[in-house]
């Protein structure tokens, strides 16, 4: 890693692991098979070596249209999925990011140093605001990856554990973060982007050609869906021509994916399943599927179910979660206002 401490900001972690920093979205149910596999299962283990922060972004799932009362629950939602996905919370800083409100005071620096040009050339705002309607979208779809930037620099994280389509954002970052440090004087890490290499790659049940996501419901697996459902997606997943199991993505990409999805949850490759179920038909492949997602989503669903009948328990882990935070972020707030030429109080 490159970045290096800022000196003059005492924001170095007690125990002198790196820090990372991430953030997921409540604007779902569930999470997907994908977060977990691609994301929140790496979340669990940079916790062993990292100081690690992760919060649920509710500022940021209110530049689109949204409902109160869904967003509430949502985040409530995706909390409990960090915890019940293995983020434990006395080890790593779990937290709901409006529960830290020096995120949106950085935010408004660093929107000041942030050109209306190079904002404007993100291709997530660029996407996001054709689908809305350019006149529909709201300035906060706009400053959406400056708070973002807030998010990561006001704790120093050295690394971010973000997938490819959040590279931009990294590199706005890591460029605001430079300015602010050569306009003001040192201040900031200049966080590097830590690209989860999508390695299990699951791809659509029934199109395993396109990659698996909510716009096709068929082929997408919830982690917190009904049994019956998952089972029945798995059920009806598509397959190739021929009967052999074998892993290759081009000849068999059907097959292949399934192979893909056994393997992410018994910690084997797919040419290891496959040799493992060698001889057997497509029935045995599907329910051996089966049984390898509904052994990670039967208690994990059943221990989300646990935390939301207790919100005195939610409540009391993401009062410590912010707490922390806070804790975290103050010392770098501070110093970035002195230097801006922000008057100070005393304490
Ligand atoms: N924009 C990210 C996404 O859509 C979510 C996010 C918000 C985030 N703040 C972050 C990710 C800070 C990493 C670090 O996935």
């Amino acid at each position: 890693m490159t970045s290096t401490m800022a000196d003059s900001v005492s924001t170095t972690p007690v125990n002198q692991r790196p820090r990372v920093l991430s953030g997921i979205q409540p604007t779902a149910d569930s999470f997907q098979i994908g977060n977990y596999l691609g994301a929140i299962r790496r979340w669990v283990e940079l916790q062993e070596t990292h100081d690690a922060f992760y919060c649920v972004v509710d500022q940021h799932a209110i530049t689109v249209d949204y409902d109160p009362q869904i967003l509430r629950h949502r985040t409530l939602l995706s909390f409990a999925q960090l915890i019940a996905a293995g983020l434990d919370p006395h080890r790593a800083t779990i937290f709901v990011q409006s529960h830290v409100p020096e995120h949106s005071q950085l935010s408004w620096v660093l929107q000041c140093l942030t050109g209306f040009g190079e904002a404007g050339r993100m291709t997530q705002f660029k996407d996001k605001s054709a689908k809305e309607g350019a006149e529909r979208s709201t300035v906060g779809l706009f400053t959406y990856p400056i708070l973002q930037a807030a998010d990561i620099l006001i704790y120093q994280a050295n690394g971010v554990p973000v997938g490819e389509d959040q590279r931009q954002h990294l590199e706005l970052t890591r460029d605001l973060a430079q300015r602010f440090n050569s306009r003001f004087g040192e201040t900031f890490v200049v966080p590097e982007a830590l690209i989860v290499a999508d390695t299990a790659k699951i791809l659509d049940l029934a199109d395993p050609t396109a990659k698996m996501s909510k716009s096709s419901p068929s082929g997408c697996l919830f982690l917190l869906e009904d049994e019956r459902v998952l089972t029945k997606k798995i059920k009806t997943a598509v397959t190739d021509s021929g009967r052999d199991i074998v892993f290759d993505r081009e000849a068999k990409p059907g097959v292949s994916n399934l192979l893909s999805l056994i393997a992410a949850f018994t910690e084997r490759t797919p040419e290891q399943v496959a040799t493992d179920l060698q001889g057997r038909g497509y029935g045995d492949l599907k329910a051996a599927a089966i049984d390898a997602v509904l052994s990670f989503t039967s208690p994990f669903a059943a221990a989300v179910a646990d935390l939301m009948a207790d919100p005195a328990e939610l409540t009391r882990l993401m009062d410590l979660g912010a707490r922390r935070a806070r804790e975290a972020a103050a010392p770098t707030l501070a110093a970035v206002y002195d230097r801006v030429g922000f008057v100070g109080l005393p304490d």
